[in-house]
């Protein structure tokens, strides 16, 4: 009986560890979830049709970032066969296009970079903010919309524009992405392991 009793005790006291550890990597997930990491975030974007723009919105609501857009000087041509024209010009004389506005990136610690994959590269709007830009010892996370050529080398394509930043592993989405593209960012968001 007594011995009953004792395995009774340990059993008890099993189930409370296992709800208090249950209980605090909860929380942990929670404070996870608590926007703005300990990081200035930046979140800077090029969009020509809208797609890069909103994975962008969505990643400043749940960063808590600011956010800038790279706008060429001279906009692109709506018509798809003419912006081609154009970009595959730009991209092979490696063109850096004049930007309407520049922001100074030296108070954030990490920042995101939204491009479309233009002709197997960064959109070259893209190549200026981050040729002009200093990003010395600057994390930078990439995020690229593509219509179905995926990533290319675009990360390695940012790194040699960027000198001396430190670039992680990009978010790539199809198009614009589909209804699950919130979650798809909280999930790349939180395996993203952050310099603090
Ligand atoms: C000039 C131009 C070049 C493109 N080149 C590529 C490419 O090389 N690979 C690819 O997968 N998609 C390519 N696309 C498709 C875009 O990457 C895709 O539509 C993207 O979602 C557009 O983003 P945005 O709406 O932010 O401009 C190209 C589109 C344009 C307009």
């Amino acid at each position: 009986m007594k011995q009953i009793f004792i395995v009774f005790i340990f059993l008890i006291l099993g189930a409370g560890i296992a709800f208090a550890l249950n209980a605090s990597s909860q929380n942990a997930l929670d404070k996870k979830e608590v926007r703005p990491m300990n990081n200035k975030v930046l979140v800077a974007y090029f969009s020509h049709s809208g797609n890069t723009k909103d994975i962008a919105l969505e990643i400043q609501k749940q960063t808590g970032g600011d956010i800038f857009e790279i706008a060429p000087l001279k906009p692109y041509p709506r018509s798809y066969g003419e912006v081609v024209e154009v970009v595959r010009v730009e991209v092979a004389n490696g063109a850096t296009p004049k930007l309407k506005n520049n922001i100074d990136v030296s108070k954030y610690d990490v920042i995101f970079v939204g491009t479309p994959a233009w002709c197997n590269t960064i959109a070259p709007p893209v190549k200026t903010f981050l040729t002009t830009g200093t990003f010395k010892g600057k994390t930078i996370v990439p995020f690229i919309s593509h219509g179905g050529g995926g990533g290319y080398d675009i990360a390695g394509d940012i790194k040699k524009a960027a000198a001396g930043s430190n670039v992680l592993k990009p978010l790539l989405v199809y198009y614009g992405g589909d209804y699950n593209t919130p979650k798809e960012i909280q999930n790349w968001l939180n395996r993203i392991v952050m310099p603090k």
